[in-house]
């Protein structure tokens, strides 16, 4: 088949890489023509591991291309992705400016019929909207339809996402525009779900507000463990083992950033007044998320006291492991609290370091996590990389002022953190520092 797809960021370029790899000839666009010179050249905008390997062997054997000619692209192939960024408006409502700009240059290109398939993470109605803005748009009365097919990757593993999906949902309100894109994710012999273009809109919110609610739920439980002397790993694994519940995203610990979570569960609150529902429920998930970042700093303020003149080393600035992207990444407000309160910061990430520069170019950037800790009165860890796990935490010791560990992801053990000499911090842990020799 030929696809074109439009918007080549985590969403896009995976995609449309994944679709070349099953055989499909694949246009990629971009308004962005650096993006589109990098793609040619085999070099992947974005940091996906495995992602390079499959961009080079797809554009070798040419199978995919990038452009920054949509219309172009629209009248070479059948099935168009729009795969653009949703980013949120000041209220919290996501802005479609891009979806609306894609749709329009669509409608302009319509030259035979053809099938507009939405990926990007869109508020229910979108997929009328794009309908109406083809038609205002098109020249000659092509026929098209418009799909909804929601995106679950998760940034870090995307690429294994998408050959791997858990469930394909297909929003369609014509069966014979689903049966094709059914025909295209055939291959990949997963479990697919045909629905009603509004249902498969609201799957995709329903899921990661879901899961933003169980991270939300679990460190409310994690506030109280800290008041009870309770501790929320042994609480949650306990929880976990009744497979209602389940394991998966019930790690206390910072709270969510990213690109998805935080923006979706906003529209969402926003989807749900919009039809005149109470929105609480969902918008208590935020509110218990947003409070996590001060909480952490507040926690380092109590045990070194004033912050002005120390220095913090902060492990990890990516929102999550295995992926350079610091959209709404914890690390921001952190850093952001730590320079309010006049502390000195330092700072290691595997790969997330010159975004957060851009940002923030004030802080020290160091080579490894060793050279974060050196003369930092506390090491935070604030996103947990796998190379965080197996540090050498005497050397870390040794090169710190002071041996103070704020655990935010719950990575360590805190017994054996003490027993090295540590005064360990994780978040809803029994905090039993009652052998501390370490405050000065
Ligand atoms: N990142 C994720 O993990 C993830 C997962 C599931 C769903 N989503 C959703 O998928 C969508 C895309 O997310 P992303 O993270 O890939 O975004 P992104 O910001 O990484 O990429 C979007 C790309 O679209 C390009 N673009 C904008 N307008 C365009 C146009 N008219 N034509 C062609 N290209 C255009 C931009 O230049 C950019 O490269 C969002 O709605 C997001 O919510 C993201």
């Amino acid at each position: 088949m030929k696809i074109a797809v439009a918007g080549t960021g985590y969403v896009g370029l995976v995609t449309g890489v994944v679709f070349a790899e099953l055989g499909n000839e694949v246009i990629c666009v971009d308004i962005d023509p650096a993006k589109v010179d990098a793609i040619n050249k085999g070099q992947s905008p974005i940091y996906e591991p495995g992602l390079d390997e499959l961009l080079q062997r797809n554009l070798e054997e040419e199978r995919l291309i990038a452009t920054t000619d949509l219309a172009q692209a629209t009248r070479d192939c059948e099935v168009i992705f729009i795969c653009v960024g949703t980013p949120p408006t000041e209220t919290g409502e996501p802005d479609l400016k891009y979806v609306d700009a894609a749709a329009a240059t669509i409608g302009r290109a319509l030259n035979g019929y053809k099938i507009i398939v939405n990926k990007s993470t869109v508020p229910i109605g979108t997929g009328d909207r794009v309908r109406r803005i083809i038609e205002q748009h098109r020249a000659e009365p092509h026929d098209f339809d418009v799909v909804s097919n929601p995106e679950f990757l998760r940034e870090g593993s995307a690429v294994a996402d998408t050959l791997n999906p858990d469930r394909i949902v297909i929003g369609a309100d014509n069966p014979r525009a689903a049966m094709k894109i059914v025909e295209l994710y055939a291959p990949l012999e997963r479990p697919m779900l045909i629905t009603n273009l509004a249902t498969a809109e609201i799957i995709k919110y329903a899921s990661n507000t879901f899961l933003a609610l169980k991270i939300s739920f679990i460190n409310a439980i994690a506030d109280l463990c800290e008041r009870t002397g309770a501790d929320v790993v042994q609480t949650a694994k306990a929880m976990g083992y009744d497979p209602r519940i389940g394991q998966a995203f019930l790690q206390a610990g910072l709270g969510f950033g990213g690109s998805c979570f935080p923006k979706d569960v906003q529209a969402f609150v926003h989807t749900v007044q919009r039809y005149g529902l109470d929105p609480t429920l969902f918008e208590q998930i935020l509110v218990i998320n947003d409070a996590r970042p001060k909480q952490f700093v507040a926690r380092i303020r109590e045990r070194l006291g004033e912050l002005s003149g120390r220095t913090i080393a902060l492990l990890g600035l990516a929102f999550k492991p295995n992926t350079d992207d610091i959209r709404e990444a914890r690390s921001l407000e952190i850093i952001r609290f730590l320079l309010q309160e006049g502390a000195t910061v330092r700072a290691y990430d595997p790969v997330a370091m010159p975004r957060v520069q851009a940002i923030y170019p004030q802080i020290t950037y160091c080579r490894n996590a060793y050279e974060a800790a050196e003369n930092a009165d506390a090491l935070a860890l604030i996103t947990e990389w796998n190379e965080f796990r197996q540090l050498n935490f005497e050397r870390i010791r040794n090169a710190m002022r002071q041996p103070n560990l704020f655990d935010g992801r719950n990575l360590y053990d805190p017994q054996r953190m003490r027993k090295l000499g540590f005064y360990y911090y994780g978040v809803g842990r029994a905090a039993d520092n009652s052998d501390d020799k370490t405050m000065l």
